[in-house]
C-alpha cells in the first residue's frame, strides 16, 4: 500500500466547527483516518460568522493574514486561521478561511437571521474555491491531491485546468471530487459565470452549462481527475436511474471509468455508547438494561410516561423531501394507534415544521418533537431509541443507520443507496435491520409493524440488537480505498 500523500481536503462543513448534516462528520473523521495511515491530510473550510474562536481554539497564522485576491473584478481581503481536530490517537490540521466580505454573517448556507439562502452563495463559494488555490504557494505546502466535496468546491478542478494551467506551483495538482449528494448542485444564472474569470469554454455542455444555468457541481464532475461518491449502490443508481441522476446521468456515464463508490465510515471515538459523553448512561452490548435508562430519561424529559415494553422509534434528520417525511406523515395516524413511542429531532423545510408541531400536540404522551439542531440530543436519541427510522427516497450513504447499529437501535430503512449497502434483512443469518423496497407508505407501515412485532419477542430482538452492535463500520477500509484513488490519480 502506498504511503504518504499530501492532501488538501476542501469542504463547506466540518464538525465541530460547522454542521448541517453528514458531510460535517465525514470531514472531521476521514482526514484523521487517512492521517493515521501515514498521510498528511489537511482540511480547509470557511470560518462562518457563528464560530467561536476561543471555544474552538482557532488561532492566527501570521503569514496568512490580510491576503488579497480578486473576485468578480473586485479586490477582497481574507485571512487563514489555524486549528486542530483531535481524535483519540489522531489529529488533523484545520485551516479556516476568514472573510469580512463573504463569511462574516452567522449561518452556513442560510443566513441564521433571515432563514433564507444567502443571496450571494454563488460568490461566497466562488471566492472560497479561488482562495483555496491561491493560498497554496504562500503556505509552501503542496498537496498531491485536492480532495473536493460537493458543489461548494466544484470550481476548483476547473480553475486548476484553466486560469492556473500555466502556474507551475498549481498546474500539476490533481483533484478528486466526492459527491455527497447529487441533488444539491449549486446551479446559478449564467451571469454568475462571468464572475469566475474562466474562459468561455467552461460554459458549455462539456463544462458547467446545465439546462441553461451555470452549475458548480457539473463543473466539478467534468473537470475533476477522478470522481467518487459515498456508497457503491448510490454510485450505480445515479448513473443508471433517472430518478437518482438529477439530470447528470450522461455526465456521470461519460466518466464511468473514473467513478468510484466508497462507503463512509464511522468515528467510534465520537459515536459509540461505551465512551459517549453526551449520553446519561454509557453501555456496552452486555449492558442493554442501561440503554433503557437512557430511554427512561429521554421520555421523562418530554413528559412521556416510561414503559420498558413499549418501543421507542427515533428520527434525527434534516427535514427535507429526501428523508421520506411525506411517508412518515402518511403513516403517522395509523402508527400512533400502535403500542409505540416516537421522537423526532430535525430542522429544515417549514411545511415539515408545521406538520410535526401539530402532530406533537395531537399525539401528546406518545410523540415528542424537537425542531432545531441539537448535537447532544441527537446522541441521546441514538442511545435511547429501540428503533431508528430512515425511510429515505434516496440516500447517498447515510450515517445515522450506522450510528444506530452501534447504539443497539435497530434501523428500519428503505433499500436504496448507502442504506442498502449497510442494512441486511433481519431474517438473514447476518441480519441487522428492516428494509422496504418501494417508496410507498403501506410498505413502510407494514415494515414498521414487523419490527414492532419482533420487539415483543425479546430474545430474538436482543439478538438483533447485539448483532448490530458488534458490526464494525470504522474508517480503515474506506480510507485505504481513498488512498488507492489518490495513488491512481497522482501517479505517485
Ligand atoms: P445527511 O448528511 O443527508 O443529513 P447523514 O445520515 O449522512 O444524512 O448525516 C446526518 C448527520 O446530521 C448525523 O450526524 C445526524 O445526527 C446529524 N443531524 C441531522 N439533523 C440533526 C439535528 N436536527 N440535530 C442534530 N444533529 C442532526
Ligand atoms: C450527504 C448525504 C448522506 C451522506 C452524507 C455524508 O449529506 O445525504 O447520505 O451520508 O452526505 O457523505
Amino acid at each position: 500500500m502506498a504511503k504518504g500523500f499530501n492532501v488538501l481536503f476542501v469542504t463547506s462543513e466540518v464538525f465541530p466547527y460547522s454542521k448541517t448534516g453528514g458531510l460535517a462528520d465525514v470531514s472531521n473523521s476521514l482526514p484523521q483516518a487517512l492521517n493515521s495511515l501515514g498521510n498528511d491530510v489537511r482540511i480547509i473550510s470557511p470560518k462562518y460568522g457563528q464560530l467561536d474562536e476561543r471555544r474552538l481554539q482557532i488561532h492566527e497564522i501570521k503569514r496568512l493574514k490580510e491576503l488579497k485576491i480578486e473576485v468578480n473584478s473586485k479586490e477582497t481581503r481574507f485571512s487563514i486561521k489555524s486549528s486542530f481536530i483531535h481524535g483519540r490517537n489522531t489529529k488533523a490540521q484545520m485551516y479556516l478561511m476568514e472573510s469580512n466580505d463573504y463569511f462574516k454573517n452567522k449561518g452556513i448556507y442560510q443566513n441564521s437571521k433571515t432563514k433564507k439562502d444567502f443571496p450571494n452563495n454563488d460568490e461566497r463559494y466562488l471566492f472560497f474555491c479561488k482562495a483555496v488555490i491561491e493560498i497554496l504557494e504562500i503556505l509552501q505546502w503542496k498537496p498531491d491531491v485536492i480532495h473536493c466535496n460537493d458543489w461548494q468546491t466544484g470550481l476548483i478542478p476547473a480553475f486548476i485546468k484553466t486560469i492556473y494551467k500555466n502556474n507551475p506551483y498549481i498546474c500539476d495538482i490533481k483533484t478528486l471530487f466526492t459527491i455527497h449528494n447529487l441533488a444539491y448542485q449549486g446551479n446559478f444564472p449564467k451571469s454568475t459565470f462571468a464572475k469566475t474569470g474562466m474562459p468561455e469554454s467552461v460554459l458549455t455542455e462539456k463544462g458547467g452549462l446545465h439546462y441553461g444555468q451555470f452549475s458548480y457541481l457539473k463543473t466539478g464532475l467534468n473537470y475533476a481527475d477522478k470522481i467518487s461518491t459515498v456508497s457503491r449502490k448510490y454510485a450505480e443508481e445515479i448513473r443508471t436511474n433517472k430518478e437518482f441522476g438529477c439530470g447528470l446521468e450522461d455526465v456521470l456515464n461519460a466518466r464511468k471509468k473514473d467513478m468510484h463508490g466508497i462507503l463512509n465510515g464511522i468515528d467510534y471515538s465520537i459515536w459509540n455508547p461505551t465512551v459517549d459523553k453526551l449520553i446519561p448512561y454509557r453501555y456496552t452490548y452486555q449492558e442493554i438494561p442501561l440503554k433503557y435508562e437512557n430511554k427512561r430519561e429521554l421520555l421523562e424529559k418530554y413528559h412521556i410516561e416510561f414503559d420498558e415494553d413499549i418501543p421507542l422509534i427515533g428520527v434525527i434528520s434534516r427535514l427535507v423531501d429526501q428523508k421520506g417525511f411525506d411517508l412518515i406523515e402518511k403513516i403517522l395516524p395509523k402508527l400512533m394507534k400502535e403500542k409505540v413511542y416516537m421522537i423526532i429531532l430535525g430542522t429544515g423545510e417549514e411545511k415539515y415544521h408545521k406538520f410535526l408541531k401539530n402532530a406533537e400536540k395531537k399525539y401528546k404522551g406518545k410523540l415528542a418533537v424537537h425542531i432545531g439542531f441539537d448535537e447532544a440530543l441527537a446522541h441521546h436519541i441514538e442511545a435511547a431509541s429501540d428503533i431508528y427510522l430512515m425511510p429515505s427516497k434516496y440516500e447517498p450513504c447515510g450515517l445515522n443507520q450506522m450510528y444506530s447499529l452501534r447504539y443497539g437501535t435497530v434501523p428500519i430503512v428503505r433499500n436504496t443507496g448507502g442504506l442498502a449497502d449497510t442494512i441486511v434483512d433481519y431474517r438473514k443469518p447476518n441480519g441487522n435491520g428492516f428494509l422496504f423496497e418501494k417508496y410507498d407508505s403501506n410498505e413502510l407501515f407494514n415494515t414498521v409493524k414487523k419490527a414492532l412485532n419482533l420487539f415483543n419477542d425479546r430474545n430474538k430482538w436482543n439478538k438483533l440488537v447485539r448483532q448490530g452492535m458488534s458490526l464494525d463500520f470504522s474508517w480503515k477500509v474506506s480510507a485505504q480505498q481513498y488512498m488507492k484513488l489518490y495513488k491512481e490519480v497522482s501517479h505517485k
